[in-house]
C-alpha cells in the first residue's frame, strides 16, 4: 500500500517555529473540520473505523503515535512524529491510532464535517465494503 506522507514548510527563526496549512495546495481537499486528540490514556488504542467518503491529514504536532492502515489486502503501520509531517488517509481505509506518548496531540484535518453514517465501525461490514467498491 502507498504510503502518502506530506511535508509542510517550516518557518523557523529565532522566535521559533511556525507551520501553515493551506487548504486544496499544501494538501489535496478542502478542510471542512479539524479536530485533535490528546491526553490519550496509556495504552489505548482508538479509530476501527474506515469512512466511505472521507479524506484526512493526520498530524502529530506533539509527541509520537503510530497508525495502522488496512486497505482491506494489506495492513502498514506508520509512525508519526514530526509536527510538519501529515499522513494522508483516503477514504475506504481501515485506521486504528496506538502507542500514544504522553504528551501526545494528534490533529486530524477532514474532507467532510462529522457525519455518523459516513463511518463503517464494524470491521466484516468494511471488507465487503472494499470488495464492493474497488
Ligand atoms: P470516535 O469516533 O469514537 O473517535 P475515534 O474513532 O477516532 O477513536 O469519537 C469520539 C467522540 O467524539 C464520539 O462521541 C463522537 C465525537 N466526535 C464528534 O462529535 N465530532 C468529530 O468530528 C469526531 C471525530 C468525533
Amino acid at each position: 500500500m502507498e504510503i502518502k506522507k506530506y511535508r509542510f514548510n517550516i518557518h523557523g527563526d529565532a522566535r521559533g517555529k511556525l507551520i501553515a496549512i493551506e487548504e486544496n495546495s499544501d494538501i489535496p481537499f478542502t478542510i471542512q473540520r479539524v479536530y485533535y486528540m490528546y491526553d490519550t490514556v496509556n495504552g489505548v488504542r482508538r479509530g476501527y473505523h474506515a469512512h466511505k467518503h472521507l479524506q484526512q491529514i493526520l498530524i502529530c504536532v506533539h509527541g509520537h503515535c503510530q497508525i495502522l492502515m488496512d486497505n482491506g489486502h494489506e495492513k502498514v503501520t506508520v509512525l508519526l512524529d514530526k509536527p510538519d509531517e501529515g499522513l494522508y488517509i483516503a477514504n475506504n481505509i481501515w485506521r486504528e491510532m496506538f502507542d500514544f506518548s504522553d504528551d501526545a496531540v494528534l490533529m486530524v484535518l477532514a474532507s467532510e464535517k462529522y457525519d455518523e453514517a459516513d463511518y463503517i465501525r464494524n470491521y466484516e461490514e468494511f471488507i465487503a465494503f472494499v470488495a464492493e467498491n474497488t
